[in-house]
């Protein structure tokens, strides 16, 4: 935990409109008042994010998640019960006192209880839900450590909570209508499927995005990004290659066997990689398997495929 000064200090920050990054774990979140339309477009200047692109809201209990839904039906109950605080965020009709810039002008709020003991703290302290996306620029990689968060004197603290233990963004799933898996994520489709029913893919149409995570080109790294099939030959230059199988005349890092443990590693080691100069990074391509599907999307959109 932090010091209570410290976090009485954001909470005050945050009650008078301005920006603190905090731990999450999933990833590191650039918090303001979701309550605070002023505060939330500051998010969006800092990140150089698209306005059309929503914001999760953070909530510290069930309770409070539940007054920002214009609905609350069944499936929203069963969830949150099963996996709140967690890292899955239920999108829902919104409460008419969510700003429309929270959502990009939609009739729909996403809600996530958070289960990181310092954002359920500054929840508490600062009083009011938090719009948090991840705290990077637009396109770029999520931050799972304090360091890893670099946006300028506009954010004016950044709580080090140390690592995510999740590692990868949160599970969004829709229950506007039919229930719709938008981004894969740790709490995997058949897991969320087993307690509500079907849950249909979205279809990633052109054009037609609910979700901005799904646009190619999200969560990249500078360096170029090759996912290695196996038996592929390397790219020239010099590279890194993240995996199992070590390989000699690569930067070569050993990667954990199980999922949880390979996606609470994924990013700190790309934002490593990133600042070492390589030509490019190369990432074997894990197993099949329900608990790998999260981490295959953000290899894909890391390499643009
Ligand atoms: O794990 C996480 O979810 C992290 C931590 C900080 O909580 N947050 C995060 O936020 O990844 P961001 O802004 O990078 O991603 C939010 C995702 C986007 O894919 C966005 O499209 C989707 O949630 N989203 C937000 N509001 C939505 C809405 N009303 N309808 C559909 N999708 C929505
Ligand atoms: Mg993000």
């Amino acid at each position: 935990m932090i010091p209570d000064e410290e976090l009485r200090r954001a909470a005050a920050v945050l009650r008078a409109g301005g920006l603190v990054a905090f731990p999450t774990e999933t990833v590191y979140g650039l918090g303001a008042n979701a309550l605070d339309p002023n505060a939330v477009a500051r998010i969006f200047a800092v990140k150089g994010r698209p306005s059309t692109n929503p914001l999760i809201v953070h909530a510290a209990s069930v309770e409070m998640a539940r007054e920002l839904a214009a609905e609350w039906p069944g499936a929203a109950e069963a969830l949150a019960r099963r996996y709140w605080p967690g890292p899955l965020t239920i999108v829902l009709r919104k409460h008419a006192s969510v700003p429309d810039n929270v959502t990009a002008g939609l009739d729909t709020v996403a809600l996530r209880v958070p289960s990181h003991p310092v954002a359920l703290a500054l929840i508490r302290a600062a009083g009011v839900p938090l719009a948090a996306p991840s705290a990077n620029r637009f396109t770029e990689l999520s931050p799972t450590k304090a360091a890893h968060v670099s946006l300028g004197d506009a954010v004016e603290m950044v709580l080090d909570g140390g690592a995510c233990e999740v590692g990868i963004e949160s599970t969004v799933i829709s229950l506007v209508g039919k229930p719709v898996l938008l981004r894969p994520g740790m709490i995997s489709r058949e897991e969320l499927e087993a307690l509500i029913g079907p849950v249909s893919l979205h279809a990633n149409q052109a054009g037609a995005q609910p979700s901005p995570g799904l646009h190619p080109r999200h969560y990249s790294p500078r360096t170029q990004v090759v996912l290695l099939a196996r038996g592929d030959s390397l790219p020239a230059g010099r590279g890194a290659v993240l995996g199992w199988t070590p390989k000699a005349e690569t930067h070569f890092i050993v990667m954990p066997r199980a999922a949880a443990a390979y996606a609470a590693a994924l990013y700190a080691k790309l934002h490593e990689l990133d600042t070492m100069g390589f030509d490019w990074i190369g990432i074997e391509q894990p197993p099949a398997g329900p608990e790998w599907t999260g981490i295959m999307d953000r290899l894909r959109r890391a390499s643009h495929l």
